[in-house]
């Protein structure tokens, strides 16, 4: 007998970390491998980095840290946003937590439930659409292909909605395509999604440093939506620091509230250190 809950009988394992490992093991065995699976920044932590995390660890940053992270950090991040991406935003609307991923679990868990409909543009991030089912919602799947630069068009993202959609998750840069959507390009998107006011977008922007194409745009700066987006962003592709395990939402504020309240009966604040 099978005594698993039907939720996880639902959930697929990662394929990205089952990837990675079977590129270690081969490399264990002496046979040359380009690991195309974790996205692995290919520089080490910067030294000012490295330097201040040991001043934090001789000054006793050890203990629990606030649930959505120490007040300094979410200042930090506010001020990220302004001066990098031009956003206002305030620090009771960001919430950090154990790394990016976790920050895309915890909105899905937030807003999605029974029922609910979730729209995936593919190729996907292979987590985002086990999330979605890890919180009993359906996800949805559009895809695009090489012909329109992997990108969702406004008429697709029209056709794919219903009264069940609850949301669309967006990743810009693309992982895994490394595709960049355009200023204007966003905004037809959000034009699409303005006319659906029950739809929220999850905008992970995890790469938004690694972007070879032209300057990040985020889709919460049209103001027709911005009360719908909640973007995910974090330190780990940036400045190389995915064991660092920092993410963080930028969003409306009772839905970080929320998150906070989840993540507070689950993992607590992030890691005091990083
Ligand atoms: C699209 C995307 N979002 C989120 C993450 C998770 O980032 P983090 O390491 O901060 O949890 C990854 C990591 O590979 C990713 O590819």
């Amino acid at each position: 007998m099978n005594e698993l809950s039907q939720r996880l009988q639902r959930l697929s394992p990662s394929e990205t970390l089952a990837m990675s490992q079977k590129s270690n093991e081969l490399k264990a065995q002496g046979i040359d491998v380009i690991n195309l699976s974790v996205g692995e920044p290919d520089f080490n932590t910067p030294d000012h980095i490295k330097e201040a995390a040991k001043q934090a660890v001789d000054e006793n940053f050890s203990r629990y840290s606030p649930v959505p992270g120490y007040p300094a950090l979410r200042n930090a991040i506010v001020a990220k946003l302004k001066n990098e991406n031009n956003l206002e935003y305030t620090p009771e609307q960001i919430s950090c937590s154990n790394g990016a991923k976790q920050s895309v679990c915890n909105v899905i868990m937030t807003l999605v439930g029974e029922g609910d409909e979730v729209i995936v543009p593919a190729p996907y991030w292979v987590s985002y659409p086990e999330m979605v089912k890890l919180a009993d919602g359906t996800p949805v799947i559009i895809s695009a292909g090489i012909e329109q630069d992997f990108k969702i068009t406004p008429s697709q993202l029209e056709a794919a909605i219903t009264p069940k959609t609850k949301a669309l998750i967006l990743c810009s840069p693309s992982n895994p395509t490394g595709s960049v959507y355009s200023k204007e390009e966003l905004a037809g998107l959000a034009a699409v999604l303005a006319k659906h006011p029950q739809i929220y977008v999850i905008a992970d922007e995890i790469y938004e440093h690694i972007n070879y194409i032209g300057k990040h745009q985020s889709i919460a700066q049209f103001p027709e939506v911005r009360d719908n987006v909640v973007i995910v962003n974090g330190v780990s592709k940036a400045y190389a620091m995915t064991g660092w395990r920092i993410g963080f939402i930028a969003g409306p504020t009772w839905i970080v509230k929320a998150c906070n309240k989840l993540q507070g009966q689950y993992t607590s604040g992030p890691c005091s250190v990083s």
